[in-house]
């Protein structure tokens, strides 16, 4: 183990969203592996269902479980992403209180964050960052203004890419981002939380986006460190033994690389019509499949998703429909699966493109348009062919790209850019490397310690 005066002391502060943990746990995971400590803070839920690292790195990392403050409208115990996220929001920025009386008793070398107001540390790509663009865009300047300004390139980005939104891409979000029921924007939030930090951190290489990255750069006037893309390094052990064992034997069952797995996150629920067409288009692409369908979103939801009647019998052998957790890391790893239908959400991807698994893309919410296209102009993901204006899809049109990507020659490409995704998706050196540029500048640039923690604003 290096010189432990070498060694740094890093807070972690994260947002409520579940998702945003994992990343974060595994950059803590790969820091404490060097020996540096983490405080990781967030609500007590969320920490209670973290994976526990292993007992090596336990007396490294530890838990600062924060209450939230009761704020009106938040469900009693609704600590994960929910529809009442900018209630959420409020709680969260009311925690300024604890949060600096942390940060006064335990004075942490750096302190990352990834959402309130110094590395800041983005879970979301380059591509996402350069399109929201400089603070004063993001600050409430007059640039955009309608959902339509978020479907065209920006004028600070001067190469050409397809990266924007679609119509019922921003259309969904956007009361989202631009509304205000917790003070301030979503936008508001990124454009302070970058302008007021010393240094950008993402999870992102400058092997699957330079010209993001060199942009950053640019419009931020600071250092941007891209610190890899975090691949899942253990297959996850939680959850239940037996419910793995059954999908195991399932997929073992199935020719390898034929069977598409079907998942898009936690947070998204496909409505009625939309549910239908994928089911069927499933159905009608005849192509094995492992579909994660969560019926509700939490308890709180009460409209639970119905199946096209007598598809699970139609299917039955062919096809799985699972309405609970899976260890999603154990699936798309397993040999029978071929090609993934996903969201696009940036964990997802980096998952699946570990595995060398093809990517047949349906966005849903946040970031996920921006990832896709992303992918879609490297040819590394084939977008659902969808309706402009609302977003629908045809059962053909989600039976046709399934067989493309998975089957056709026409669809081979996609096939090949995955595999060729793998070392740099999943090559563990390459991680190494790039977190070892982030924790030398970290150490070089350490503050001198017992004067007042530098500019920052939580
Ligand atoms: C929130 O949005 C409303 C409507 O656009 C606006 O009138 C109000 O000033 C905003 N509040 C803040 C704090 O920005
Ligand atoms: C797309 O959706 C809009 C709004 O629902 C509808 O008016 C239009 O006819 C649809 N276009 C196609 C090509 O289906």
């Amino acid at each position: 183990m290096a010189d432990p005066h070498d060694n740094l002391q890093v807070a972690m502060l994260l947002w409520l969203a579940f998702g945003h943990m994992i990343p974060y746990l595994e950059l803590a995971k790969l820091m404490a592996g060097k020996g540096h400590r983490i405080s990781f803070l967030s609500a007590p839920k969320n920490i209670d269902r973290l994976p526990k690292p292993t007992p090596d790195l336990t007396p490294l990392i530890s838990f600062v479980k924060l209450r939230l403050p009761t704020v009106k409208h938040l469900l009693q115990g609704a600590e994960a992403t929910n529809n009442k996220i900018q209630h959420l929001k409020k709680a969260y920025d009311m925690l300024q209180e604890p949060v600096a009386q942390f940060l006064e008793s335990s004075d942490p070398d750096w302190i990352m964050y990834d959402f309130a107001p110094s590395v800041f540390f983005s879970i979301m790509t380059g591509a996402f960052l350069g399109f929201l663009g400089p603070a004063w865009a993001l600050k409430g300047g007059d640039y955009r203004k309608t959902p339509e300004d978020f479907t065209k390139r920006p004028n600070w980005v001067l190469f050409p890419t397809s990266v924007a939104f679609r119509h019922f891409e921003i259309k969904k979000i956007f009361d989202a981002v631009t509304g205000n029921a917790s003070g301030v924007t979503d936008l508001y939030r990124f454009g302070a939380g970058q302008e007021s930090c010393d240094i950008i951190a993402l999870r992102s290489s400058y092997e699957v986006e330079p010209e993001w990255l060199s942009l950053l750069k640019d419009i931020h006037t600071k250092p941007i460190f891209p610190i890899g893309l975090l691949p899942p390094r253990d297959l996850e052990t939680r959850g239940e033994i037996d419910s793995w064992r059954s999908i195991k034997e399932w997929l073992d069952s199935q020719k390898k690389g034929t069977v598409v797995y079907v998942a898009y996150g936690s947070e998204a629920k496909p409505g009625k019509i939309e549910l239908t067409e994928i089911a069927l288009g499933l159905e009608l692409s005849g192509l094995p499949f492992f579909w994660v369908l969560k019926t509700r979103l939490g308890s709180a939801d009460t409209e639970s998703v119905v199946l096209p009647d007598g598809f699970e019998e139609r299917v039955r052998g062919r096809g799985v429909v699972w309405d609970s957790w899976v260890p999603q890391l154990k699936i798309l790893a397993h040999d029978s699966v071929g090609g993934f239908l996903t969201h696009a959400g940036w964990s997802s991807v980096v998952e699946a493109l570990s595995f060398e698994r093809a990517l047949i893309l349906f966005t849903f919410l946040a970031d996920q348009g921006l990832n896709a296209r992303l992918l879609e102009e490297r040819q590394i993901g084939y977008p659902i062919p969808r309706n402009e204006s609302d977003g629908s899809v045809t059962r053909q049109s989600v039976a046709e790209s399934l067989r493309l990507v998975m089957v056709e020659e026409k669809g081979r490409v996609y096939r090949e850019k995955a595999k060729e995704m793998r070392p740099i998706f999943g090559d563990k050196n390459v991680q190494e490397r790039y977190l070892n540029n982030l924790l030398n500048y970290l150490k070089e640039h350490r503050p001198v310690k017992h004067t007042k923690s530098k500019g920052i604003t939580i």
